[in-house]
């Protein structure tokens, strides 16, 4: 007897965590639109209602939760309502994008290694808020973007993908901003693609990819005179 499973059932159902215009998320959505992409959304869940990301994945159809995070008497109590909304929708991976809240190490630990995030840095610089005007002030030739496997301490992990940007002469925190999120919408698919795909292992908190592994050239930018 030949098993014969339809595409959707062999795709990871992946949870996406927002705070606000959720344009991570909409690429991640886009990416999984592929027949051959191996996660599909599960559910959009955002700890602020208002979000726009969340009526954009509402309009589309994906399921969504609001889980205000001001109703709840403490962290522990909010994660723990996060992470059945997560399992009630049957994902198995989560991704945060732009998810504006410090999750505790009992999360964190509950979904290691099959929580992600995307920060707008190239991580270990510049982990927190406000990088790319502390990129800017520290006179950096190169910014970029970060995804990673989540670890208790913020902006921590085993890391999945980098892309990196120039700085150009009069660049602002904004125009920056906005380049780096051009490649965050980039590096976001790439990484939950091969995580999805059964492809990376973690080996002494390194993530390994299992698989040929095209190497761009490296990007090169002299200083061209900004202001800092
Ligand atoms: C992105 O820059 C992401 O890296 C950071 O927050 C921003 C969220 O943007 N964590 P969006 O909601 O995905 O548009």
């Amino acid at each position: 007897m030949m098993l014969v499973l339809c595409g959707s059932a062999m795709k990871k159902r992946t949870a996406i965590l927002i705070s606000g215009r959720g344009s991570n998320m909409q690429s991640l959505v886009a990416a999984m639109g592929d027949p051959e992409f191996p996660a599909e959304p599960a559910v959009v869940i955002s700890n602020r209602p208002e979000a726009l990301g969340l009526s954009w994945a509402d309009e589309q159809g994906i399921a969504t939760v609001a889980i205000d995070h001001r109703q709840y008497a403490n962290r522990m109590a909010f994660e723990a309502r996060l992470h059945q909304a997560i399992l009630d929708h049957g994902a198995e991976l989560v991704c945060l994008a732009g998810f504006m809240r410090l999750l505790t190490g009992g999360f964190v630990d509950r979904w290691r290694d099959r929580l992600m995030n995307i920060h707008p840095s190239l991580l270990p610089a510049f982990p927190g808020l406000d990088t790319h005007q502390r990129a800017l002030d520290a006179g950096a030739l190169i910014v970029g973007c970060s995804v990673h496997f989540v670890r208790t301490e913020m902006d921590s992990g085993p890391i999945l993908a980098q892309a990196a940007v120039a700085v150009l002469p009069g660049d602002t925190a904004e125009t920056l901003a906005a380049r780096v999120l051009e490649a965050e919408h980039q590096i976001y698919p790439l990484a939950l693609r091969l995580v999805a795909s059964g492809a990376v292992r973690i080996e002494n908190e390194t993530a390994i990819f299992d698989g040929p592994v095209e190497v761009p050239l490296p990007l090169v930018v002299p200083s061209l005179g900004r202001t800092r």
